[in-house]
């Protein structure tokens, strides 16, 4: 079962790198806050991008990332959790190289070591509206994490390119493995990132990726060199230009996940 009742947990998967995931972790964040949520990015990726964009301190820098609340006491997620970020209403818990080895040490040293995230995290229950997982680009023990914590799951896919999709039916093969210890968790489908409509590879990909996971969702994401540099200026999208296409898509996109999941700021009000 999942842990969280109040909170909606989105894991953001893919174990190909490069699609899109952080960038959609950020924006889908931001977004979020804007509509009042109060929101907790996790980066799960020793590489720690989300944190380089997010963060207002340098990942190597913070004492308890998320490796450190991975392997340590249940008691460890008020110290892990930074408030001030470089976007308003968004916390964070740091990723860091470190997690590397934390997978490592969790597969010896756990009993069921795919549930210390969810474990971890079930504090956070009914404290944050939503919660968005940035994985790592593999299928390996932290990812297992993310989709076992999760309550949702969406996929991003790259339309653009003919390799989109592949590796997507190991994915599926994981997240099936996952429901034994999370059945509850729901796919939300595929998210098309640098997706032009024009294309005729976008509009194949587009088909088969509903095959694929059964859903797509309702906003594409266009390519744009807005992203790259919001990254590199540490700024949501939406804050770098509000008025570009593609930061437009992200705060639709955020709107349309409110409505399907019918998100509404509990966890503010208190
Ligand atoms: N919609 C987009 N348009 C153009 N470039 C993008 C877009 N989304 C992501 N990128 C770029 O692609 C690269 C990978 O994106 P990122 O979000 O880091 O992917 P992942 O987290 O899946 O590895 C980055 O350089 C990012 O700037
Ligand atoms: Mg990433």
């Amino acid at each position: 079962m999942s842990a969280f009742k109040e909170t909606i947990v989105f894991a953001v998967a893919n174990h190909k790198g490069g699609v899109g995931k952080t960038t959609s972790v950020v924006n889908l964040a931001d977004g979020f806050s804007r509509e009042g949520l109060k929101v907790l990015v996790v980066d799960l990726d020793p590489q720690a991008n989300a944190s380089l964009h997010l963060g207002k301190i340098h990942p190597s820098r913070i004492e308890i990332t998320c490796a450190e609340l991975l392997l340590g006491g249940v008691d460890m997620l008020p110290n892990a959790v930074h408030e001030e970020t470089n976007i308003e209403g968004v916390s964070l818990i740091y990723g860091s190289l470190g997690l590397g080895k934390a997978e490592d040490e969790l597969q010896d040293h756990t009993p069921r070591p795919s549930e210390e995230l969810r474990t971890k995290l079930e504090p956070a229950d009914g404290v944050y509206d939503v919660i968005l997982i940035d994985c790592p680009p593999s299928l390996k023990l932290l990812t297992s994490n993310a989709l076992a914590a999760a309550t949702h799951i969406i996929v991003p896919v790259e339309s653009g390119s003919q390799y989109g999709l592949y590796g997507a039916d190991d994915l599926l093969k994981h997240i099936e493995k996952i429901r034994r210890i999370n059945p509850t968790v729901k796919m939300l489908g595929a998210l098309l990132l640098k997706h032009d409509e024009r294309q005729t590879v976008c509009k194949l990909l587009e088909s088969t990726a509903l095959k694929t996971f059964g859903e797509i969702l309702p906003v594409r994401i266009s390519t744009s060199t807005k992203v790259n540099q919001a990254a590199v200026m540490q700024q949501s999208l939406h804050a770098l230009d509000r008025t570009s296409k593609v930061a437009r898509e992200y705060r639709q996109l955020s709107t349309e996940l409110i409505k399907m999941l019918g998100l509404t700021a509990k966890a503010s009000e208190e």
